[in-house]
């Protein structure tokens, strides 16, 4: 999604911009555009914006482009194309005032009207744009009293930074529903939208919370409610692996090594959690007593896109191992159809950003009508954290490549030990659970058995690479995890990948199984072992190749595939070693196309809009 930082301070600001934006590059943005008020007793505002890279704003700066003061932004479309007058900053007709925002104003259409009414000349096609001409119709005396009533028109989502040349020691930030964090250094003061554009410079962040606004100058900041009454909002010390955000040379970028990074997540989750004595987790941040935990009689979880894949296994262990009845809703959907929130049922926010703003909003409607959540979260103190009533961070560290891997790994423990806990309060036995702890002890060795597997799958995954179109199969517990492969697949390869029950191939898909349509099966070794290899010899039937993960013995009769066998795991974590090998599978395929992995087409990192 888009991305602001913002400077203010004794060093020259175009530069550590560039340098927070070069940041934020792996996340997504299609342009991006640079504010700074020049140095002197009565500066100028200069803005340069362009289309496309970085790369492409830093070569377009003009010589001279100093100042002390400035905003930044990476665009990632919503209203008009990707072009340079599109592109943020926008300011007013002046050029006195400088706005980047992320989120979208919902009845920018009306502001334009009003604007364009009263004779301001608006030039882009954006809802950003209006926000800097309210700011520069407004005759408050202070830049926060003008932010404040140009806010005061606008309906929608903002974390937005602005700059006047009438106010130059200071940065004006505002925060409803889209990230915003202030950065505190050593007589200077950095803003962003995301923490890795500000962590080289600083660890010590305050988060705005919705409905904030806050004064930023080289000394510090000040934060307001929308009426300007101060608030009082805390720093905190980020303890952050900073080397995870260090630029990598491969080919197979920040992905890669976020999926190397797996067996050390792994370990980070559960750390501390396990109780070899009782069979059963420790999960202290979830805030209920076991007699609460005794009266759940249902499990909602709630994500998006792969976060809501994995809430989808995450489901199937709950009910596995705790026998509570439980299901994952795509969050964006959830609130649209006016649920019933049920006080007896534990509602769960997956995300590993905790800003996907589907995933809030389905937070919000569920406490506002009075139920609880708990969140499986990886970034500390994000919106979705402080949103729920509890929950389990995930200890994944610093995801930055767009398509998340060791985040989801994390997911799939935490709820591992959500099951543990909630069975250990009910008819889990103590001896299932002890299985269980030693299967969840004995993970991160067979993660990192799955990564040796890598030269095998890269050579599959060139084949992959030619099909035009694909399928993955699974049944029962590898249903959401081969919808989770054919993500993976398609949003780095482009490739259409399409994930179905592999009980419901001959209903219908079947149909478009050919030699030029490849399946990546999942077939482990469990109950359902001898129908997925019926539905094997279908596909083979129908001449359609075949990638099959399995394990070492099962029996796949005369079907001819490339086989892969897998390291056997406690049947309930079967799914996150396949998970894994899938990652690769993806990622092998996108680099033999050439593609950048950690930069695919139209898709962000978080998506803080709706
Ligand atoms: C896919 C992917 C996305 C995210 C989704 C939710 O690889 O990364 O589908 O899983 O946008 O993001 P979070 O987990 O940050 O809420």
């Amino acid at each position: 999604m888009c991305g602001i930082v913002g400077y203010i301070g004794t060093q020259q600001a175009g530069p550590v911009l560039l340098e927070g934006l070069g940041r934020l590059e792996h996340r997504g943005y299609d342009s991006a555009g640079l504010a700074v008020l020049g140095p002197g007793a009565n500066p100028a505002l200069r803005t340069v914006k362009k289309a496309g890279r970085v790369r492409d704003l830093r070569e377009g700066l003009p010589k001279r482009f100093s100042g002390k003061v400035g905003i930044g932004h990476t665009r990632w479309a919503t209203h008009g194309p990707a072009n340079d007058v599109n592109a943020h900053p926008h300011t007013d007709a002046k050029g006195d005032v400088a706005v980047v925002h992320n989120g979208i104003i919902d009845n920018a259409a009306a502001l334009r009207h009003r604007l364009a009414r009263e004779g301001v000349d608006l030039v882009s096609d954006t809802d950003t744009e209006v926000l800097a001409h309210l700011v520069a119709l407004s005759s408050a005396d202070t830049l926060e009293g003008r932010v404040s009533e140009a806010l005061a028109f606008v309906e929608g989502t903002y974390g937005l930074a602005v700059m006047h040349a009438d106010f130059p020691d200071r940065i004006v930030v505002a925060r409803n529903g889209s990230p915003l964090i202030i950065g505190v250094g050593d007589k200077e003061m950095h803003i962003a939208s995301d923490l890795a554009a500000l962590v080289r410079y600083t660890t010590t962040v305050a988060h705005l919370e919705d409905g904030e606004i806050a004064t930023v100058t080289a000394g510090g900041f000040t934060t307001y409610r929308s009426d300007l009454s101060h608030t009082d909002r805390p720093t905190t010390s980020l303890d952050l692996d900073l080397s995870a955000y260090d630029p990598v040379g491969e080919e197979g970028g920040y992905m890669q090594r976020e999926i190397l990074d797996q067996p050390a997540a792994a370990e980070r989750v559960l750390r501390g959690r396990l109780d070899e004595r009782f069979g059963t987790a420790h999960l202290g941040g979830l805030n209920m007593d076991a007699r609460e935990t005794r009266a759940i009689r249902r499990v909602k979880i709630l994500g998006c896109g792969s976060a809501y894949y994995v809430g989808q296994m995450g489901a199937s262990l709950i009910e596995e191992l705790a026998r509570i009845p439980a299901d994952a809703e795509a969050a964006s959907e959830f609130r649209y159809r006016d649920p019933v929130i049920e006080h007896d049922t534990l509602y769960v926010a997956v995300s590993q950003s905790g800003e996907t703003i589907d995933t809030l909003l389905a937070v919000q409607e569920i406490r506002r009508k009075g139920g609880r959540v708990i969140g499986l979260v990886n970034v500390v103190g994000s919106a979705i954290a402080r949103a729920c009533d509890g929950g389990i961070y995930l200890h994944a560290g610093p995801e930055v490549a767009v398509a998340s891997t060791k985040a989801l790994t994390t997911m799939y423990l935490g709820f591992a030990l959500l099951a543990l806990q909630l069975g250990r309060t009910r008819d889990l036995s103590i001896a299932d659970g002890k299985r269980l702890i030693a299967g969840l002890q004995a993970l991160p060795g067979q993660i990192e058995e799955v990564l040796t597997l890598d030269e095998r799958l890269a050579t599959i995954a060139t084949r992959l690479a030619e099909a035009d179109s694909l399928f993955f199969i699974g049944r029962v517990r590898g249903y959401p995890v081969a919808r989770e492969g054919a993500q993976k697949f398609k949003e780095i390869t482009y490739r259409h990948a399409e994930a179905y029950q592999t009980s419901e191939l001959k209903h219908g898909p079947l149909a478009l199984i050919s030699a030029d349509v490849p399946t990546v099966a999942l077939v482990p070794d469990d109950e359902l072992t001898d129908r997925n290899v019926a539905a094997l010899h279908e596909i083979q039937a129908r001449g359609g190749p075949l990638v099959v993960l399995t394990h070492a013995g099962v029996d796949l009769g005369d079907v001819e595939c490339e086989r892969i066998d897998l390291p056997r795991s406690e049947r309930e974590l079967d799914p996150i070693l396949m998970a894994i090998a899938l990652q690769l599978l993806a990622l092998h395929a996108a680099t033999t196309l050439g593609l950048d992995v950690d930069k695919p087409r139209n898709l962000a990192k978080s998506v803080t809009v709706e």
